[in-house]
């Protein structure tokens, strides 16, 4: 970057989720272009994307067909309020949406970030509750190391102490479930050939106080910013299973893990669920623009629906609700979807990564190697057979982070899990690129914490 540049940076520029003091003296890459699987910094380094710009890049960066209806439709309409208007891309990605999700879903409501279409199942469950004859239903259920966003209401449903703590006082009270975090399983089962025996608590939960509960929430298959714990498609069917035995809505977090991420098109399909609530972003422009959708049942929607005098309402909305921009580049992205091989070509791709990671699982320091998908997910340890963790102190993801940047690699550690979440346009060339560079940074001591000095 130009120290121009840097300096107003420095000057101006408060980055999320970073602490500012680590780019006191050192310069941030300054992203200029993309293309496909590479980020390139204003010198014209590349960098694999390999987090897809936080889990968002479907189809890699500038793709054509997704650049092309956003152009056209900025020719026609940008911006208008969806609050007593309509426009036909929101129209047409709401019927598509319904087309591509499980059956009972048929009502769509836009925003445009991950935690608000969160907060929006959380906010419809509790008013839908209120008003249909069952006002005590107020209380939600979340899981440790669970993560849904972070306005407060999301926070108040999450459970990564390391993003939340800071607000323990202000967050609203709900009920957190154990984490199925089968590699540090605490009744030391097998994730093959256990019973999900962790669910007796929500048993127990559901006898004692199933009366006063809304909803459960939960991301499928993988509590992804809480440590990319994958878990077992068994565990989201049982937990469903015993949701919906109880009256208790389920609210499906699906913004990180939709759009083809875990192999299938939702991650709901692998354990044949059907949610209430179904919360979508990140994947669902392409990653290319923001927007958001919750998808509902026409049980959920009746019950809002009435004369205005009812008081049923829902009065809820963002300005950018269902952005005309955002929609066709949502509409362009599930083009691409229907007109190609995307969903097809995945499990040769996902296959290869498995066979790519597999060496890690050798190295010392390496205590686990998940994989769900194109996200690929290593467990650091200080000593394998414990399994005892790095302290957060000994930051191991930093060098980790550094190096990569040296071998080209976006990655961006998440505590002591080092992780890929590669778009679904990645090849197989890049597979091997990319574990290779990972190898070079990862199989060398002097980068790991403690290791090496
Ligand atoms: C599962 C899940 N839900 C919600 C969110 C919040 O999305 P956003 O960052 O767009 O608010 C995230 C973001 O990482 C997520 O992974």
């Amino acid at each position: 970057m130009s120290s121009d540049l840097q300096a107003k940076d420095r000057q101006y520029l408060w980055h999320p989720y970073t602490q500012m003091h680590d780019y006191a003296t050192r310069e941030l890459p300054c992203i200029d272009r993309a293309e496909g699987l590479f980020l390139y910094d204003r010198s014209g380094k590349p960098y694999y994307d390999t987090i897809s710009s936080w889990w968002c890049i479907v189809h890699g960066h500038n793709h054509p067909t997704i650049m092309g209806a956003i152009r056209d439709q900025l020719a026609r309409l940008d911006q208008v309020l969806l609050a007593g208007i309509t426009h036909e891309p929101a129209i047409l990605l709401a019927e598509q949406l319904v087309q591509r999700t499980p059956p009972a879903l048929s009502k769509v409501f836009y925003s445009d970030n991950g935690s608000t279409a969160c907060e929006i199942a959380v906010k419809l469950s509790v008013q839908y509750w209120r008003q249909n004859g069952r006002p005590e239903r107020t209380k939600m259920v979340g899981l440790t190391r669970g993560y849904h966003g972070d306005t407060i209401g999301t926070m108040s449903l999450g459970g990564v102490p390391e993003f939340h703590q800071a607000f323990s006082g202000m967050l609203f009270d709900s009920y957190r479930l154990p984490s199925p975090y089968c590699y540090r399983c605490p009744d030391g089962r097998e994730q093959a050939t256990c019973n999900c025996e962790c669910l007796a608590a929500y048993e127990t939960l559901l006898a004692e106080h199933g009366r006063e509960i809304a909803a459960l929430i939960i991301e499928p298959l993988i509590q992804a910013a809480g440590g990319m714990i994958i878990y077992p498609a068994k565990y989201l069917a049982r937990i469903a299973a015993m949701t919906r035995a109880r009256g208790v809505h389920l609210i499906l977090d699906e913004v990180a893990t939709g759009f083809g991420r875990t192999g299938t098109f939702f991650a709901l399909e692998q354990a044949g669920v059907s949610p209430d609530f179904l919360c979508l972003s990140k994947g669902l422009t392409g990653g290319v623009l923001p927007m958001a959708a919750t998808l509902t049942t026409d049980e959920i929607y009746q019950g809002f629906y009435g004369e205005y005098s009812a008081g049923k309402t829902f009065f809820h909305g963002h300005t950018f609700t269902g952005n005309p921009l955002a929609a066709a580049a949502a509409l362009g992205s599930l083009r691409v979807f229907a007109e190609g091989e995307t969903m097809a070509g995945l499990p040769a791709k996902i296959e290869h990564l498995r066979q790519r990671l597999a060496r890690f699982a050798d190295l010392p320091w390496v205590g686990e190697v998940r994989q769900l998908g194109l996200i690929a997910a290593l467990e650091l340890v200080k000593e394998k057979a414990g399994k005892v963790p790095f302290a957060p102190e000994e930051r191991v993801g930093w060098p980790i982070y550094l190096k990569g940047l040296e071998e080209g690699l976006l990655l961006r550690p998440l505590g002591n899990v080092v992780y890929l979440w590669l778009p679904l346009s990645v090849t197989m060339a890049a597979i091997d690129e990319i574990s290779e560079r990972m190898w070079r940074i990862l199989a060398d001591p002097t980068n790991i914490a403690g290791m090496g000095r």
